[in-house]
C-alpha cells in the first residue's frame, strides 16, 4: 500500500492551533482585555474596526512590558504567569497557559 501520511508544515499546524484559541475576533478581544486585567489595568480602552477584521486595539494602564517580553510574548508557551508545575495548582490569573499572543500572531497581522 502506497504512503499517505506526511507531516504538516509549522506554519499549518500553528494556524491550526490558533483557531482552538481563536475563533473570532471576539476571542482575541477576549485573550487582549484578560491579559490587561492580570497585568493589574484599572482602565482598559478597545478600539473595534470593520467588525475586528481592520483592527483589534487594546489600550490599558496596567504593568506593561519591557521591550524583550514585547518580542517574547508573541512565543508559544511564553508566559510570565507560571514557571513550574507546582504554580498550576495555585492561579490566580485569568490566562497562563503563554498561548493566546502566539494564537493571535499565528492568524493574524501583528
Ligand atoms: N496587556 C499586557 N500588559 C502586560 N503584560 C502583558 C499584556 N499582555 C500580555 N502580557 C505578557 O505577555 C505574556 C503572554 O501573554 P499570553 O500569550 O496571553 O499568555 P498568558 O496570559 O497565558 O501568560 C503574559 O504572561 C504577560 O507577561
Ligand atoms: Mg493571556
Amino acid at each position: 500500500m502506497a504512503d499517505k501520511i506526511q507531516l504538516l508544515p509549522d506554519v499549518i499546524a500553528n494556524q491550526i492551533a490558533a483557531g482552538e484559541v481563536i475563533q473570532r475576533p471576539a476571542s482575541a478581544i477576549k485573550e487582549l482585555m484578560e491579559n490587561s486585567i492580570d497585568s493589574g489595568a484599572t482602565h482598559i480602552k478597545v478600539i473595534v474596526k470593520g467588525a475586528g477584521k481592520t483592527l483589534l486595539q487594546v489600550i490599558d494602564n496596567g504593568s506593561g512590558m519591557s521591550e524583550t517580553d514585547a518580542r517574547m510574548c508573541f512565543e508559544k508557551h511564553a508566559t510570565s504567569k507560571i514557571r513550574t508545575a507546582d504554580d498550576l495548582f495555585d492561579i490566580r490569573t485569568m490566562g497562563f497557559r503563554g498561548e493566546a499572543l502566539a494564537s493571535i500572531a499565528a492568524i493574524a497581522q501583528v
